[in-house]
């Protein structure tokens, strides 16, 4: 079944100019591909923003998903009642954050494209109830902004298109904010280094970590010498999406990195899966990144038969072991 934001994506863009949107995302991927902050807004006119919204957003919706997914696993949503995002452009965490949070009551989406707002607002009102009813407001992340109070704040995919010196700016408005906050970027080593520095920021802070990482310590990830903390969230590609880029396959993997972190300490795993098992006969090997602050391999074998059975189900990114942290009540 399609999902609502595909359907939403195929009502709006319905009587768009094709060859235009096919033109301005073949511009977003060029701007994108480099990795490297953009000199100037990227979404600066309606079509732009048509093709990131057709192009992109799907992408970015799962891997919020899959990141909220890991946190709502962990009992780490509770109590979310109100939601900001931070450079939400066309709302894709509006979407996600109003999937995996039911009680989600209102929600506010900043972002400095007044095309993107307009958009968004118009695919927000296919959505339920809280996305159709959002809020939607400029902003300049260019210095610390202050910004709205919410419960959980969203920064997605926004931080690698901020000036390095301008995103512990950006960390600590929306920390100032919020009580939890998550930041999402791409799974490339340039994504994962804003993650990163986010994640030291707000543990430096006192801010408890709650996903992936297992620990506030140093990463043991970053540590590894061409190695780069990322997962991966797997998505259909829709009708719209193949017009547009092409590409026989009928899905994408988009790679991301993320943290998850909250003023308050709750629930997080103790281990976290790194990689995809590696699977042989009476054996799974996983990958895991550990809450004493190391990383690497374990092997579970047959002989232990409730974890094998376990690490037969776990898959790349997946908590392992038994939850740590305050009322932590959620065994994988
Ligand atoms: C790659 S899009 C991400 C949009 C959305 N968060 C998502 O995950 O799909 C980056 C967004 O950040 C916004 N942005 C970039 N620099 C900005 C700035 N200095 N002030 C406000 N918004 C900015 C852009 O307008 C754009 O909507």
């Amino acid at each position: 079944m399609p999902h609502p934001l595909t359907d939403a994506l195929g009502a709006a863009l319905a009587d768009a100019d094709t060859g235009a949107l096919r033109r301005a995302t073949a511009r977003l991927v060029e701007v994108y591909r480099s990795g490297a902050p953009p000199s100037t807004q990227v979404l600066a006119d309606p079509v732009a923003a048509m093709a990131y919204a057709a192009y992109r957003m799907p992408a970015t919706h799962a891997a919020l998903t899959r990141a909220l997914g890991e946190a709502g696993g962990l009992g780490a949503l509770a109590g979310i009642r109100s939601l900001l995002d931070v450079g939400g452009g066309t709302g894709a965490a509006l979407w996600a954050v109003a999937e995996a949070v039911p009680e989600l009551e209102r929600a506010t989406v900043l972002d400095g494209s007044a095309d993107a707002l307009a958009l968004g607002r118009r695919l927000a009102g296919y959505g339920p109830p809280v996305v159709a009813a959002a809020g939607w407001a400029p902003v300049e992340l260019a210095t610390r902004p202050t910004l709205p109070a919410a419960d959980l704040a969203v920064v997605s995919y926004v931080l690698g298109e901020l000036a390095e010196e301008r995103r512990a700016d950006i960390v600590d408005a929306v920390a100032d904010a919020a009580g939890r906050v998550l930041v999402v970027e791409p799974g490339t080593p340039r994504g994962f280094a804003a993650v990163l520095a986010a994640r030291d920021r707000l543990a430096a802070a006192g801010w408890h970590l709650v996903a992936p990482c297992p620990q506030p310590g140093p990463c043991p990830v970053a540590a590894r010498s061409g190695d780069w903390c990322h997962f991966t969230a797997r998505l259909e590609r829709s009708a719209l999406h193949r017009r547009l880029k092409g590409g026989a396959l009928g899905h994408e993997d988009e790679k991301f990195s993320y943290v998850l972190a909250s003023r308050e300490p709750l629930p997080h795993s103790d281990a976290r899966v790194l990689r995809h098992p590696g699977f042989r006969k009476g054996m799974v090997t996983l990958e895991l990144c550990r809450s004493d602050g190391s990383a690497g391999p374990q092997i579970v074998t047959k002989r232990d038969r409730e974890a094998y059975r376990r690490a037969r189900d776990v898959d790349w990114g997946d908590a392992w072991g038994e939850p740590g942290g305050p009322d932590a009540a959620h065994p994988r």
